[in-house]
């Protein structure tokens, strides 16, 4: 395969979605987003009635799943069936039930094969694949492996710039509970071997995407 694989991983509000998206438009390579794939599962149970707490509803409900992602930066959409769903997946009904959908094994591994699937389908330059696990299990041979981390306080304050309405201490009491859940199925706090740290604490968003920049033009 010709294709260069960046995978990076990172926390919730560390910015990986806009920088690795920022990132592959400049270097035009494709992006895919896997957060959004468990997103959108979360949103389809939700829309189906299917309870979220065990795990049989939900993996029933993938043999239903009919699920299309955008993989040009510049033309991102998220589709389930025949609706777009790109914004919906981000309400908070669905960032509340999005750890319990993604912590299912049978989610986990027939998600990682789709992301696979598209990751091999994408003819040839790059693709930029960004998430939790993408460079210890979804990519490990990735060419270039990042995690993309920021102090709990900048992820914080950065997302509660972002969603208006939503007071602070409840954006900080979400996040950390989401990433502490998160943590249990995967290790996206610490580094894995080989992979480079990029603390995006001190850095504005221009910063961070030339710095995720540099780095995949110096590995290839
Ligand atoms: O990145 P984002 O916040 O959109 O991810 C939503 C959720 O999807 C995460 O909180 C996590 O539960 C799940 N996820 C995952 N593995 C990935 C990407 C996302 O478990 N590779």
């Amino acid at each position: 395969m010709n294709t260069t694989v960046v995978a990076i991983d990172g926390p919730a509000g560390s910015g990986k979605s806009s920088v690795s998206k920022a990132a592959a438009a400049k270097l035009g390579f494709a992006y895919l987003d896997t957060g959004a794939a468990y997103r959108a599962l979360a949103w389809f149970c939700l829309e189906r009635g299917i309870d979220t707490v065990g795990a049989d509803g939900i993996t029933d409900a993938l043999s239903e799943f009919d699920f299309s992602i955008g993989t040009d930066p510049d033309a991102y959409f998220v589709r389930v069936g025949g609706d777009d769903v790109t914004g919906d997946i981000r309400e908070p009904r669905v960032t509340k039930i999005v750890s319990s959908v993604a912590r299912v094994p049978e989610v986990r591994s027939y998600l990682v094969a789709l992301f696979r699937k598209i990751m091999a389908g994408v003819p040839n330059g790059g693709i930029i694949v960004e998430g939790r696990d993408i460079t210890t299990v979804v990519a490990p041979d990735a060419r270039v492996r990042i995690l993309l981390t920021a102090t709990e306080e900048a992820r914080m304050g950065r997302r509660s710039a972002e969603l208006t309405g939503v007071d602070a201490s409840t954006t900080a009491r979400e996040l950390s509970s989401r990433d502490a859940q998160d943590s249990r199925v995967v290790d996206f706090m610490n580094a894995a071997d080989g992979v480079t740290t990029i603390d995006s604490t001190d850095l504005d968003f221009e910063q961070t995407v030339q710095a995720v920049v540099g780095l995949v033009h110096s590995a290839v």
